[in-house]
């Protein structure tokens, strides 16, 4: 038995979904399973040449793996329901392949309803912060008890444990600055975003192999709290537009920032990455820019060389992948 983990190293949106995809062709996974968060993910994903956006169902479904929604999610059905249509509708084969454990629990009506005028923390308003805090206040509700999911639901403990063949990739959503403990608090999401929420889904710790990182040579954040410098605005507008750096759930435009390679100094060493993927180089290769933060200070390179020579350098611990916007891994 084993298990992979993939995960965000910043405020997400660092193309998880791509990194997931690539390793559900190659890596002859039986099961993919998202362990965190809910539809306030965007996964884009594409496969065949089609564009996908999936929020609940994880990458292996394009595979042909079983996918499974774990208990560390809030699920909101209306929303599964509609993306399970998207999906048969583009061509793709969920026949007996996408699966609910029966604990996840449920984001509710009301739950949506509470974030309808929420601005303090600029959340994408999907029902996240209110399901988290019912469940943990046990009030909530579990997929168990919505008769409309049965067909989807499973026992993990059953699906995982007594079969020697498992093979599970865990595919994370948000990332390490996002994480309810770990990310800049309360401009965060509510659920662990690291390989601990992984961990918390019936996969022991002693599956674990290669637990993949993956973030941009910049960084991106959408929510309240002022990212972005207001200084040189007009670099980090063009970086967003070369970018495309806008919501795959809500459409708004993503704050663009430097590479601060101290935070993911501790993204990486906080979750035991071995395996790290740097995406959207040919972005800043577009606009001729390679900047950093280091130890809190600003570094400016003259070439894509000594900019990603530097970060090999200084990540000498992980094995690094730097990736085109457009390539596989
Ligand atoms: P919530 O998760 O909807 O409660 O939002 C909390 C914060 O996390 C906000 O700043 C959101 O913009 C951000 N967030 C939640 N999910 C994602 C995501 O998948 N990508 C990027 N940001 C996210
Ligand atoms: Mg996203």
């Amino acid at each position: 038995m084993l298990a992979d983990i993939v995960i965000g190293i910043q405020h997400g949106d660092e193309a998880k979904g791509k990194v997931t995809h690539y390793l559900c062709k190659y890596k002859k996974y039986t099961h993919v399973l998202r362990f965190n968060g809910g539809c306030n993910a965007g996964h884009t994903i594409y496969h065949n040449g089609q564009k996908f956006v999936t929020h609940h169902i994880p990458a292996g479904v394009f595979y042909g793996v079983k996918s499974i929604i774990g208990p560390g999610c809030v699920v909101n059905p209306a929303q599964f329901f509609r993306e399970l249509e998207e999906l048969k509708a583009g061509g793709i084969d969920v026949e007996n392949k996408i699966f609910i454990a029966k604990n996840t629990h449920v984001i509710t009506n009301s739950h949506l309803e509470e974030e309808n005028n929420e601005t303090k923390i600029g959340t994408t308003k999907r029902g996240n912060g209110p399901a988290y805090r019912d469940k943990y206040a046990r009030v909530g509700i579990q997929a168990e008890a919505i008769p409309s999911l049965k067909p989807y639901l499973i026992d993990l403990y059953e699906e995982f444990h007594g079969d020697k063949t498992i093979k599970v990739l865990c595919e994370g959503a948000q990332g390490y600055s996002l994480d309810v403990d770990w990310g800049d608090y309360p401009y965060v999401t509510s659920s662990h975003c690291g390989v601990a929420g992984a961990l918390l889904n019936a996969i022991p710790h002693t599956w674990v192999r290669d637990v993949w990182g993956v973030g941009k040579v910049y960084e991106t954040y959408v929510g309240a709290k002022q990212f972005e410098p207001i200084e040189g605005s007009s670099f980090f507008a063009a970086l967003r537009d070369v970018g495309e750096e806008y919501g795959a759930t809500t459409g708004r435009p993503r704050q663009c920032n430097h590479l601060n390679l101290d935070t993911m100094r501790r993204a990486l060493r906080v979750n035991g990455v071995d395996k790290l993927v740097l995406n959207k180089v040919d972005v800043l290769r577009t606009l001729g820019s390679w900047k950093l933060v280091n130890n809190g200070e600003l570094i400016t390179f003259n070439t894509e060389k000594e900019f990603l020579g530097f970060i090999s350098k200084d990540l000498n611990d992980v094995e690094i992948f730097f990736s085109d916007s457009k390539h596989k891994i």
